[in-house]
């Protein structure tokens, strides 16, 4: 496996001093304005002011330069357009029209499972405020999932972990995903979802973005079925999601296959529990088209964007 990790998702939002507001209340650091960085993975998330939100970048880290001839040698066989440079490779995942920026970067540590044992009451009380550790996946609505999919797999070199909601989740290694494509009208970024050390620190962060601002609720907390994280989503300023998750599951596949896919597996459902229950979450309604900013705030234009290839 050459491609490892999401570097960075750079974004076009709406509104946007409100928006960088959101992220450092988060728990992300803003080291330079609209640049957030997460504990360990750096500089992980770059707004820009625009009048259309639109999902710009994201940035893939592979392990050597020969891995970016490789992965452009596969793209081209895809008609992906790929263009290399010195420094890195580009092309455009041409259903959806998000540009995809492949470079060199070193691998994180991979997160120590937390063990039972090591809590300590004490340490239930915070005394800091949650600070995502990185940026886990990147969720794209995208009107062609089944075509769009084929850019990440066949010529990144990405692995299937599951179908949910009909969508193919992703991955580079051993966490069950990292880029998810779900059906969409059009291109439209439905979340991030940010890595948090421990369930207690996803109440925690949830409960504080909340406190004063309850039309950020969107859904949890709960636990997923197929990737079995623990997650809260909060509806941002600029019509995406930001989910904090915690992972028992990542932590403990030996390697890269521990997620494959059995050729029969059924589709499970998107969460075993959560509260409140899905039928009342506002999850699904950008996949509808519909915006999901509250009242209280401008609303947004979501992007209408529909690929070069005019799908
Ligand atoms: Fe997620």
């Amino acid at each position: 496996m050459v491609a490892h990790r999401v570097i960075r998702l750079v974004r076009d939002v709406v509104d946007y001093d409100a928006t960088r507001t959101f992220y450092r209340e988060f728990g992300l650091t803003e080291t330079t304005p609209g640049t957030f960085a997460s504990a360990v993975g750096g500089e992980q998330l770059e707004l820009r002011p625009a009048e259309v939100p639109a999902v710009v970048r994201i940035d893939i880290a592979v392990e050597q330069d020969s891995d970016l001839d490789d992965i452009a040698a596969r793209l081209l066989r895809l008609g992906a357009a790929p263009v290399r440079t010195k420094t890195h490779l580009e092309a455009r995942e041409p259903v959806s029209g998000v540009l995809v920026r492949l470079l060199v970067e070193d691998r994180l540590a991979r997160d120590a499972p937390r063990r039972q044992t090591e809590l300590r009451r004490d340490d239930l009380v915070p005394h800091e405020p949650v600070r995502p550790q990185r940026l886990g996946h990147v969720v794209l609505g995208c009107a062609d999932v089944e075509e769009a999919k084929h850019f990440f797999l066949d010529g990144i070199g990405m692995r299937l972990s599951d179908y949910v909601t009909s969508g193919p989740f992703m991955r580079f290694d051993t966490d069950h995903h990292n880029i998810v494509l779900i059906p969409a009208p059009f291109t439209l970024l439905h979340h991030t979802a940010w890595k948090v050390r421990s369930v207690d620190e996803i109440g925690n962060g949830g409960s504080q973005m909340i406190a004063n601002h309850p039309h950020r609720h969107a859904w949890g907390l709960g636990r997923h079925a197929a990737s079995a994280n623990y997650f809260w989503y909060l509806r941002d300023p600029s019509g995406a999601f930001a989910e904090y998750y915690y992972s028992d599951m990542d932590e403990r596949a030996p390697d890269r296959f521990f997620w494959d896919r059995l050729p029969d597996q059924p589709e499970l459902p998107v969460a075993v529990w959560a509260s409140p229950s899905l039928e009342q979450a506002p999850l699904a309604a950008p996949l509808r088209g519909v915006p999901t900013v509250p009242e209280e705030m401008p609303a947004p234009l979501l992007e209408t964007h529909p690929g070069p290839s005019g799908r």
